[in-house]
């Protein structure tokens, strides 16, 4: 089946991006919000992005308006009744997704392709919780979702070749590169990032080395784009140490278990680059590492 219109539900970092990609790809969206206030804050984020393009010279004025136009912002979810591919952006709580899940389930006709952007959760019991488990995928994309070339594309035990082929279809058309994981908490990416960046505070916190001298190493070491905890701080402690606890649950391996430094950190709110402080601060220009972590 071709994928002409796609929902999108969330309309926070992830959901504005799918949404965006997707309206630049030439899709109709309609994208989902429960809150107008986040709405309307994803639906700026995306035109300010797309401000920023005109500016470097990568797109020509008028596509801001086309592509802002592919995008219909709403807060009801039965109006993404017509869409052929639905995908779930919303917060990180199992119970939270399933409800949505469910609500979509009962309006969708049966052929409408359901995907989860879910980076720790089981694509397999979402899908077992519709009536379409078959016809139910992961889609996951990294942040920040307009730049990151790749998209898992996840299948539980249930999911149908034909549904799998149609995921992997729709993310290149968009651009983007498609790899394919099996359903295990983290899938390929978070499997071996964590361990990484929970190794990294590991290696602050036994005095190794200090903060911005770990980035520095792996930066020029390994020729990564940043350092782990200019990362960290981008991808947020607090959802870093949650995604781990998810990962320890599952595995019972140490690797994956949060640091002491990263649970304190989110205890005193330094949350990264969303609470203005975490491993950098940043309150100066150019941040600076907090003092007193390790
Ligand atoms: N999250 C949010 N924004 C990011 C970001 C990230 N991880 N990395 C970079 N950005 C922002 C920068 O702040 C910058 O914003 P402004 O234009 O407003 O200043 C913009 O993206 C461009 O960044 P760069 O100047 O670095 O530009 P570039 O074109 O040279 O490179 C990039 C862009 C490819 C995104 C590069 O910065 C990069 O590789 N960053 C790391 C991305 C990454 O590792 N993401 C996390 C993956 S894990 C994940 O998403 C999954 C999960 O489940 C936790």
């Amino acid at each position: 089946m071709a994928i002409r219109t796609v929902g999108v539900v969330g309309c926070g970092l992830m959901g504005s991006g799918i949404a965006q990609v997707a309206a630049e790809a030439g899709h109709d969206v309609v994208v989902c919000e429960v809150s107008k206030d986040v709405l309307e804050k994803g639906l700026a984020r995306v035109e300010s992005f797309l401000q920023k393009k005109v500016k470097k010279g990568k797109l020509a004025p008028e596509a801001v308006g086309e592509t802002m136009g592919r995008i219909r912002g709403t807060t009801r979810l039965g109006d993404l009744v017509g869409c052929d591919l639905v995908i779930e952006a919303v917060v990180e709580r199992l119970e939270v997704k399933k409800a949505v899940l469910a609500e979509l389930d009962a309006i969708c006709p049966a052929q409408t392709l359901f995907a989860s952007n879910t980076s720790s959760l089981s694509i397999t019991e979402m899908a077992a919780a519709t009536k379409r488990p078959g016809r139910f995928v992961g889609l996951h994309f990294f942040n920040p979702v307009p730049l990151m070339k790749l998209v898992e594309v996840v299948r539980s035990p249930l999911s149908e070749p034909a549904a799998l082929e149609e995921a992997v279809e729709f993310a290149r058309g968009l651009g983007k590169t498609p790899v394919s994981a099996s359903d295990r908490t983290g899938f390929i990416v978070n499997r071996l990032l964590v361990p990484y960046l929970l190794d990294a505070v590991r290696t602050l916190e036994q005095g190794v080395g200090g903060t911005a001298d770990i980035d520095e190493a792996m930066k020029l070491g390994c020729g990564y784009p940043m350092g782990p905890f200019t990362l960290l701080d981008f991808i947020g402690l607090d959802t870093t140490v949650y995604i781990a606890d998810i990962m320890f649950d599952e595995f019972r391996e140490s690797r994956y278990a949060a640091p002491p430094l990263l649970r304190r950190m989110v205890q005193a709110g330094l949350l990264g680059r969303k609470s203005g402080r975490g491993f950098y601060d940043y309150s100066q220009e150019p941040p600076a590492p907090t003092a007193g972590l390790a």
